[in-house]
This record gives structure tokens, C-alpha cells and sequence, in this order.
């Protein structure tokens, strides 16, 4: 897929009970805040900062649809696990996520973003159960890659993995919005599954 052209075209909040039809093939991006999804999403699009990122977790609090050359639509969710986000929108958060895991037609497959240096808690496990019972394809894709050493790299995929208890069939990618390692990968992968390219 070569990026042409990207517009917002949907934001949904947690008082939006239905779930828009695009009519396009869907890719989610999840995990909790701060992780870097909307950083991911910008460096895939190609645009700085089209989708908000900040230092502060708890930057995104609404489900961002990005229509990408009308053949493929990005869904940036809001994260989870950080305390200091307003009581009312954490407790609205789980039903909103999972009406849209359930609900979504398109959906095809959801990216979970784990920070590299980190352990999966149990947030982390509970969205891969999410994604796996919604029936769409889970990939993982483990973020900051640049703050983490070379040799340090092995070791902390093994023990993601297994903290997840993932599926021989689940993908992992290594992933750096500052060098850019990994994108033409997840590129690669989000092609796969939308059959982009197929012809
Ligand atoms: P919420 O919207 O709060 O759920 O967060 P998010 O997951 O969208 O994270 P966001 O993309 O806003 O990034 C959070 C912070 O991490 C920002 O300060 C980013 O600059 C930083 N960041 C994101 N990706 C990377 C990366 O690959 N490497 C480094 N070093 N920093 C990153
Ligand atoms: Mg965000």
C-alpha cells in the first residue's frame, strides 16, 4: 500500500451507541495509554501529527477512524490502564471497545502495541482475549524499540509471548516511531489481511 491520501472521517465517542459503516476493510490499533498508538498510526500515514500524540497518557479518548485512500480505514482507540483519565470514561471505555470489537463488520484485525521494556499486565491480556474471541486477526506489534538494547531484544519478545500465552499464528513486530523500524512490515501485514494489492 502506498499512502495518497488520509482524512479523519469518523470520531466516536462514548456516548455514540452505533458503530459507523465505513465500508471499508478495518484496522485497529489498541494497548494501553501512552504506548505509542497514535505515534504508530502518523508514521504509517506518513503525517506528523495528524493523529494526536502526547506525553500525557490519556491523549486519545475517542475512536478515530482515518480513511487511507479510500481502501483501507486506521481506528485509532483510546487506551487503557491509566489511572488519572476520568472515572465516568474509564467505566465507559470496556463497553465502547468491545461494542466496536463485536459490533464492526470490517473489522479485520486489531494491532495490540506493548511497550518493548514492558511486561504485559493484566489489561494487556485481557484485550489479546477480546481480540481473539471477536474472531479478528491479533497482532502484536512491541513499541519503542530504540529505547531497548540489542541485546536485550530476544529476551524481552520471549517473555511478552509468553506473558500472553499467544498463538503460534500471531504476529509480532519490533516497532520505532523515531527510526521508523518496522513499518514496512506492518505495512506488508495490514496489506495481507485487507487484501490490499491483491489486485
Ligand atoms: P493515548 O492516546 O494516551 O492512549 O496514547 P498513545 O498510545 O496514542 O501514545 P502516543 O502516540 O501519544 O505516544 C505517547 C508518548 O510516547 C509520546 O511522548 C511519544 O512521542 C512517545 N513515543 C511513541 N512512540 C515512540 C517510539 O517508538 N519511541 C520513543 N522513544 N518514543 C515514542
Ligand atoms: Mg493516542
Amino acid at each position: 500500500m502506498v499512502i495518497k491520501t488520509v482524512e479523519l472521517a469518523h470520531v466516536v465517542g462514548v456516548t455514540t451507541k452505533k458503530v459507523p459503516d465505513t465500508g471499508l476493510p478495518e484496522i485497529a490499533f489498541a494497548g494501553r495509554s501512552n504506548v505509542g498508538k497514535s505515534s504508530l498510526i502518523n508514521c504509517l500515514i506518513q503525517r506528523k501529527s495528524l493523529a494526536r500524540t502526547s506525553s500525557t497518557p490519556g491523549k486519545t479518548q475517542t475512536m478515530n477512524f482515518y480513511n487511507v485512500n479510500n481502501e483501507v480505514c486506521f481506528v485509532d482507540l483510546p487506551g487503557y490502564g491509566y489511572a488519572h483519565v476520568q472515572a465516568d470514561f474509564r467505566a465507559s471505555w470496556g463497553p465502547m471497545i468491545e461494542r466496536y470489537l463485536n459490533g464492526s463488520d470490517n473489522l479485520k484485525a486489531v494491532n495490540l502495541l506493548l511497550d518493548i521494556r514492558r511486561t504485559p499486565n493484566e489489561d494487556d491480556s485481557m484485550m489479546y482475549e477480546w481480540i481473539v474471541n471477536a474472531g479478528v486477526v491479533p497482532i502484536l506489534i512491541l513499541t519503542k524499540s530504540d529505547k531497548i538494547k540489542r541485546s536485550q531484544i530476544k529476551k524481552s519478545v520471549l517473555g511478552i509471548k509468553n506473558a500472553l500465552r499467544i498463538t503460534e499464528e500471531t504476529d509480532v513486530f519490533l516497532f520505532s516511531a523515531l527510526d521508523k523500524t518496522g513499518r514496512e512490515a506492518i505495512i506488508g501485514k495490514i496489506d495481507e489481511v485487507t487484501g490490499i494489492n491483491e489486485g
